[in-house]
């Protein structure tokens, strides 16, 4: 098992592929695993770097909220690790805040960037009061009422289809402490629109076609203040789209990571 230690945590990653570096950061509240498909078929023309984000998978807690500032320096700390100057930076959902935040640490470092159903904009005080009580329900009585709540608005196709049962056992694989600190980080986070705003370098935003909690609005939001950036709809897809259409995803992305080594 491939670990880095950051500030006395020790983080979960795999390394796996050659050529340039993708770093991939996943979703709330899943793991590494979540980007499976797209490492078994292009890790072939990419080396991906794919973490456990703190508190998930095989990664370690740490101390207090998991904010995004902090889940952005891990990565960065793991680029170090690896001597790798600048990668494709690439997240979903919960990774994309993440993705945002490390472009705010240390813009430098992102020869690219992939926003995947995520979003620009903080919680207002009603979201930052749901994600509290979501925080204390998990410590309190687990990862069952999560996975029935948030299953159905996760997976366009529905939980008894294949990507539903397939993000569902990634759930189950959480811990009440690391979701309960990744909910209490997320109401955490700034704005982003600023900051995306001044990045100069490629981009591609994706949205699954019925993504329930980032939809197609916020991706619009966020590809249309990046100057040049890419925008692509995934048919049949959820808010997970890479892992509820991996092949439409994976043609998506390898278009984009493609077109970088010919700039
Ligand atoms: C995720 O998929 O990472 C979460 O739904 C993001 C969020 O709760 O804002």
């Amino acid at each position: 098992m491939l670990t880095v230690t950051v500030d006395g945590v020790p983080l979960h990653y795999r390394d796996e592929g050659k050529g340039p570096p993708v770093l991939l950061l996943h979703a709330f509240p899943l793991n590494g695993s979540a980007f499976d498909a797209q490492v078994k078929a292009l890790s072939g023309r990419y080396r991906f770097i794919v973490p456990d984000i703190r508190g998930f998978g095989q990664s370690s807690l740490g101390e207090g909220p998991t904010e995004m500032s902090r889940i952005a320096r891990d990565a960065l700390a793991l680029l170090d690790a690896l001597n790798i100057d600048s990668a494709v930076v690439g997240g979903v959902s919960m990774g994309g805040y993440a993705a945002m935040a490390l472009l705010r640490e240390d813009a430098g470092r992102v020869s690219g960037l992939v926003l995947v159903d995520t979003q620009a904009t903080a919680d207002d005080a009603e979201g930052k009061a749901r994600r509290e009580a979501n925080a204390k329900q998990a410590l309190d009585a687990g990862l069952e009422p999560i996975v029935e709540a948030m299953l159905p608005k996760l997976v366009a196709a529905g939980p008894d289809s294949p990507p539903g049962r397939e993000v569902a056992t990634l759930i189950r694989e959480a811990s009440p402490a690391g979701v309960a600190a990744a909910q209490r980080g997320m109401a955490l986070r700034p704005d982003s629109k600023d900051m995306l705003a001044r990045y100069a370098g490629p981009a591609l935003v994706v949205v699954g076609e019925h993504d329930a909690i980032t939809p197609l609005a916020k991706a619009k939001e966020m590809a249309d203040l990046i100057t040049g950036a890419r925008l692509e709809v995934i048919p049949g897809a959820g808010h997970l789209s890479n892992q509820e259409q991996p092949e439409r995803f994976n043609a998506v992305l390898d278009s984009f990571l493609s077109s970088l080594q010919g700039a």
